[in-house]
């Protein structure tokens, strides 16, 4: 399940631009800031392959990764961008959602939630709709490091508290996995199940 080789190919504004050769891929979705660029950084073991910032806001198109030659990981625009204009907001939504619908080689979407704070409304409302339109996800947990020392910060309370609400609405919860970009947490035990699903 090792990630062997990576290259970037390309960055699309519309679902139609992105590569149409059919590969298996993993779209990493989650609110702006949660990690995403980071956690594909550390998939993958390079600094910036993918571009991260404190601002959110920094991944503004659908970017493909092809990893081993073989399948591609996919980073994509933030949702929930308090700032964003109206207009970049729908933007976001009609051109994400026109990728999520129609993309063949979709495997499933990880869909990263912060661990680091309570549930949010808007990570529920992404699962709700996912899960509406029959698209596989597996619930990435991100910066299960901020923890001890920090008050507020309590990362298993946290993703309790967003499973409960996740059981309310489906009969069978996704799978979901904990993650830190920062001690690495959660790495091996992603890429398995990345290939698992690859393989299945
Ligand atoms: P957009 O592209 O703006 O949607 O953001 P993003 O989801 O790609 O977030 P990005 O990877 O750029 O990370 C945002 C900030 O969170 C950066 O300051 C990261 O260093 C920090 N960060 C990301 N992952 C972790 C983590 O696991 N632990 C901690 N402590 N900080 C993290
Ligand atoms: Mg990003």
């Amino acid at each position: 399940s090792q990630i062997k080789q990576v290259e970037f190919v390309k960055s699309s504004g519309k679902a139609k631009d992105c590569p149409k050769n059919g590969l298996p891929e993993f779209a990493i979705l989650g609110r702006s800031n949660v990690g995403k660029s980071s956690l594909i950084n550390t998939l993958v073991r390079k600094k910036e392959v993918a571009l991260t910032s404190k601002k959110p806001g920094k991944t503004q198109l659908i970017n493909h990764f092809l990893v081993n030659k073989s399948w591609y990981i996919v980073d994509l625009p933030g949702y929930g961008f308090a700032n964003a204009p109206e207009s970049a907001r729908n933007d976001w939504s009609s051109f994400t959602k026109g990728y999520f619908l129609n993309r063949d080689g979709l495997v499933a979407v990880l869909l990263l939630v912060d661990a680091s704070t309570p549930p949010r409304k808007i990570d529920l409302d992404c699962a709700n709709w996912l899960g509406r339109n029959n698209i596989p996800m597996t619930f990435v947990f991100t910066k299960c490091d901020k923890s001890k020392g920090n008050k507020g910060n309590r990362p298993e309370e946290n993703i309790k508290d967003f499973q409960q609400l996740i059981r309310e609405n489906y009969r069978t919860p996704p799978p979901w996995i904990m993650t830190s970009s920062v001690t690495g947490l959660g790495r091996d035990e992603l890429l398995l199940h990345m290939s698992q699903l690859r393989n299945y």
